[in-house]
């Protein structure tokens, strides 16, 4: 079986990889050439526990990168699109990316083949959208809908241990099921076949109930805060208790902080209430948990300046990522937060991340001082906002116990 992944980010390489590991042969194809000539010398470009290994294991052996689309004159069997979704200025998925993607694979498919949307995308995309552009390419694969649901920071343990697979595929697609069961039959994890609307669904489903339970726990951290006297991370510590939460894997999401960001929760969101409205349906209480999430980085901010004394105070920043053991600063909490504390005129702030100073960096262009270590944001500065969890920085607040400390995560 060949297979070809279009779109080498943190889905795509997982994917390219985890299918290469298993001893599949795989050719991946990443559009933006800086990018995909790191993966080609080896280096994968962003921080990904275990991809560095992985990438060493199958680079020129099982797993190939293709530099230009013309190269690859094979047909593939399976082709996975595993591009970038963002959203457009309405909020909706933008499909260009996927549909570039569909050009440049057009005559690249067996036509007893299968193209496969991993990308995540609203319920009724590929139906709808999908299918109708790929066969205005004269493509003849079967097409189904696979979505992934790894973390980044966790992306090679999740995608090679899975809890469950989703395929969406047409009844009748007898292809769709025999090649996706035969590609995912070395993983060890329930398969579920449902039609290609219910797979997207359930991708969304997943995300927006997390993204509930942060807006939840933040509501719930307002009230606690205008009650005043309430330990919040201790509350939230004693709830995780609960027989029916407790072990569940799903306490970091029903924790109180400063807003979800990253690349998946505030786009899904937001594209799955778009989508719904275009439907017909509005989806309030998505919408609320959006506003919510959306004041968080003003919020935190006016925290933070409550404990400064004036606009020249050295206020320091620790954490960039958007969680920890990544480097994606893409839709990062820390960004908003600092984009705030320079609106309201505070000039002075020094960050630090023990990975991410140069994306994020590269990626704002914020007039910030980058330090090289923790240390020097606590010797330089008189407040100190911890906004990531690494693991680091737990306790930090012990060793500077003359520094004002604002704790977003009420992690310390
Ligand atoms: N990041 C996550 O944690 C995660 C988890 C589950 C699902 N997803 C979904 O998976 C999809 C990909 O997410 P990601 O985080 O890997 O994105 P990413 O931005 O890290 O990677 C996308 C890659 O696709 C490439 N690309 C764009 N257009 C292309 C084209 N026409 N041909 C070839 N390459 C092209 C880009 O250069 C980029 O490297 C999105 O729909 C996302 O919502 C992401």
């Amino acid at each position: 079986m060949t297979i070809l992944i279009v779109g080498l980010g943190f889905v795509g390489l997982t994917t390219a990889l985890g299918f290469a590991d298993k001893g599949f042969q795989v050719f991946g194809y990443d559009s933006n050439r800086t990018h995909s000539d790191k993966i080609h010398s080896g280096e994968v470009p962003f921080v990904e526990p275990g991809l560095p290994e992985a990438l060493g294991r199958n680079l020129g052996a099982n797993f190939k990168v293709v530099e230009n689309m013309d190269e690859f004159t094979a047909k593939a069997d399976i082709v996975f699109l595993c591009v970038g979704t963002p959203c457009d200025e309405s909020g909706r998925a933008d499909l260009n990316d996927l549909k570039s993607g569909i050009d440049s694979i057009a005559d690249k498919v067996n036509a007893e083949g299968l193209l496969v949307i991993k990308s995540t995308v609203p319920p009724g995309t590929t139906q709808k959208e999908i299918i109708p552009y790929v066969r205005t390419h004269g493509l003849k694969a079967s097409v189904a809908v696979n979505p992934e649901f790894l973390r980044e920071g966790w992306c090679w343990s999740d995608f090679t241990k899975p809890d469950r697979i989703v395929c969406g595929i047409d009844e009748g697609r007898v292809i769709a099921r025999t090649l996706l069961s035969e590609l995912y039959a070395p993983f060890d994890a329930p398969m579920h076949f449902v039609t290609p609307n219910t797979a997207e669904f359930i991708k969304y489903l997943s995300n927006s109930l997390l993204a509930n339970l942060i807006s939840f726990s933040n509501e719930m951290a307002g009230i606690a805060v205008a009650a005043g006297d309430v330990s919040l991370g201790e509350a939230f510590k004693i709830l995780h208790e609960d027989n029916r939460l407790s072990g569940a894997g799903i306490n970091s999401y029903i924790y109180p902080g400063c807003g979800y960001g990253g690349y998946c929760l505030p786009k899904d969101t937001t594209a799955l209430i778009q989508s719904a409205k275009s439907n017909g349906f509005e989806a309030n209480i998505l919408q609320e948990v959006v506003t919510l999430n959306e004041s968080m980085p003003r919020l935190t901010a006016e925290k933070i300046i409550r404990k400064t004394k004036d606009k020249t105070d050295k206020i320091g920043i620790l954490g960039l990522s958007f969680k920890p053991n990544s480097d994606d600063v893409r839709y990062s909490p820390a960004a908003k937060i600092i984009e705030q504390l320079l609106v309201f005129g505070y000039q002075n702030i020094y960050v630090y991340d023990p990975v991410a100073n140069d994306k994020f960096k590269e990626y704002y262009k914020f007039p910030l001082h980058y330090c090289p270590t923790k240390e020097d944001v606590c010797s330089i500065c008189s407040v100190v906002a911890l906004v990531t969890i690494w693991r680091e920085f737990k306790g930090i607040n012990k060793i500077y116990p003359h520094i004002v400390w604002e704790d977003c995560r009420y992690f310390l």
